[in-house]
């Protein structure tokens, strides 16, 4: 079996690199930038708001766990129309992974509505898929809010709800989803427990001795409450067993 690997250079492209290191299948990666250590893997350059290299990237696979995302700069280019151009090129493919986010169609962000635009792309084209949708993963959380102090504080929208879960677990999951052949839209993979942002702050603290206190704010909007009501969580579906408190003891600084 052949497969390709989207975004090779990001999160969760990088732990499936290193899961698939150890398997028996025949690896392609791509991204624009070439990761380190790609051991035996083919990597090619490929750019989805150009189309450069898609041809050569997809060429001889059999199976496509599409990692690359750009949530932020050229989302549209990249999220739809890139896609779009990528699902074009697939003749013959047996299995496409789509990994997509929890709560998309009820979160008013953006990129989200662009992720659901590319699940009903994907939906609606012939290609054979599963669509796997995750909560966010622990590093994530803790990069985009637990990472720098203002002022010895951390400054964050404490009321959110989070369900993070570990990347690894969920790279795993899609490598598992490999043998078992397309599926359409599975199960969410959500983290072991939900908490609220402020929950994951005071257990940093805790866990990393620090000396930082927490300035918790809230903020007007739609945005926010579809946040703070947990529409990015999905409580029957707890599918990862490595809650935060276990991550952060793992990194611990
Ligand atoms: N992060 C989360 O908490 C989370 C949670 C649930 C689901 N997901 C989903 O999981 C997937 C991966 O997310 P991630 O957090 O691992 O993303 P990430 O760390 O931001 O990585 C994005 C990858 O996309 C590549 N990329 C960006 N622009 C590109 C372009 N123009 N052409 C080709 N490749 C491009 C990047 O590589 P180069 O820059 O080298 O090209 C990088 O390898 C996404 O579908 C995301 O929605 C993420």
């Amino acid at each position: 079996m052949r497969v390709l690997v989207t975004g090779s250079t990001g999160q969760l492209g990088s732990a499936l690199l290193n899961q698939l290191k150890g398997s028996d299948y025949k690896v392609k990666i791509t991204s624009r930038r070439k990761p380190e250590r790609i051991g035996h893997f083919e990597w090619v350059y490929s750019d989805l708001l150009s189309g450069e290299g898609l041809e050569e990237a997809v060429k001889d696979v059999d199976v496509i766990i599409h990692a690359a995302t750009s949530p932020i700069k050229n989302s549209k280019d990249i999220e739809v129309t890139g896609f779009e151009n990528l699902l074009s090129k697939l003749k013959y493919i047996k299995h496409f992974i789509y990994p997509s986010i929890v709560g998309i169609e009820e979160i008013p962000l953006k990129y989200y509505k662009l992720k659901y635009k590319a699940e009903e792309l994907l939906k609606n084209s012939s290609i054979p898929y599963t669509i796997v949708r995750a909560t966010q993963f622990h590093d994530f959380v803790e990069n985009l809010f637990l990472s720098k102090p203002l002022f010895k504080r951390y400054v964050i929208p404490g009321s959110i709800k989070c369900q993070s879960v570990s990347v690894d677990e969920f790279a795993k999951h899609l490598i598992d989803l490999i043998n078992k052949g397309p599926q359409g839209r599975i199960d969410d993979f959500g983290g072991p427990v939900i908490m609220t942002l402020r929950e994951m702050a005071e257990l940093k603290i805790k866990i990393n001795n620090e000396t930082n206190k927490i300035f918790s704010i809230s903020l007007p909007g739609k945005l926010y409450k579809s946040f703070c009501d947990g529409k990015n969580t999905n409580s029957f579906q707890k599918a990862g067993g490595i809650t935060f408190e276990e991550h952060l003891g793992n990194n611990r600084v």
